[in-house]
């Protein structure tokens, strides 16, 4: 077994609370990847996209996935953009297994009703277009960059960290 679990997909899939029940589960230290750019620039995601643009935030993801993938015996759940640069991913990979939560626009659009204030990428009025059209670019990236895909549609969170504990100890 590899020994970093990862968890990418779209904004809205659950990385968050999936990775800290798998993290329970296994004793595992869980780290957000956009929890740790918080906490280490002392910055909201929001502030930093608000003030110094999308491109800079992308500088600050890239540094935190470098410093994150050396680390050992994580569960690490990532920012739903770090597909857009393969170097994230190959950097991940070499210490972790990549699992996708992979759902619905559905399941992503009723996950995300409440909480997409905190999305500076979905605040718009169309945020649900939004959605769609940055799913249509990503899914390839997605589905390239994931060595499991585990379907999130019609199952709690409890569940789905199931799924990826049992495939993360054969
Ligand atoms: C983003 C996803 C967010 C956060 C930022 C950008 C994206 O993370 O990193 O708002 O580009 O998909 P979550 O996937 O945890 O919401």
């Amino acid at each position: 077994m590899k020994e970093n679990i990862v968890l990418i997909g779209f904004m809205g899939t659950g990385k968050t609370t999936v990775g800290k029940l798998i993290s329970e589960k296994l004793g595992r230290d869980f780290v957000d990847s956009d929890d740790y750019i918080e906490s280490r620039y002392n910055m909201k995601i929001k502030n930093i996209f608000d003030i110094h643009g999308e491109e800079y935030f992308r500088d600050l993801e890239r540094k935190a996935i470098a410093h994150l993938s050396k680390k050992s015996k994580l569960v690490i759940a990532t920012g739903g953009g770090i597909v857009l640069d393969k170097t994230n991913i190959d950097k991940l990979r070499e210490k972790g297994t990549i699992y996708l939560l992979n759902g619905s626009i559905d399941t992503i659009k009723r996950n995300l009703v409440n909480s997409r204030s905190n999305r500076p990428l979905l605040i718009q009025y169309d945020w649900i277009d939004k959605i769609k059209s940055l799913l249509s670019s990503r899914k390839e990236l997605y589905f390239n960059s994931a060595d499991h895909i585990i379907n999130i549609d019609n199952k709690i969170p409890y569940e789905i960290s199931e799924d990826i504990i049992r495939l993360s100890t054969i």
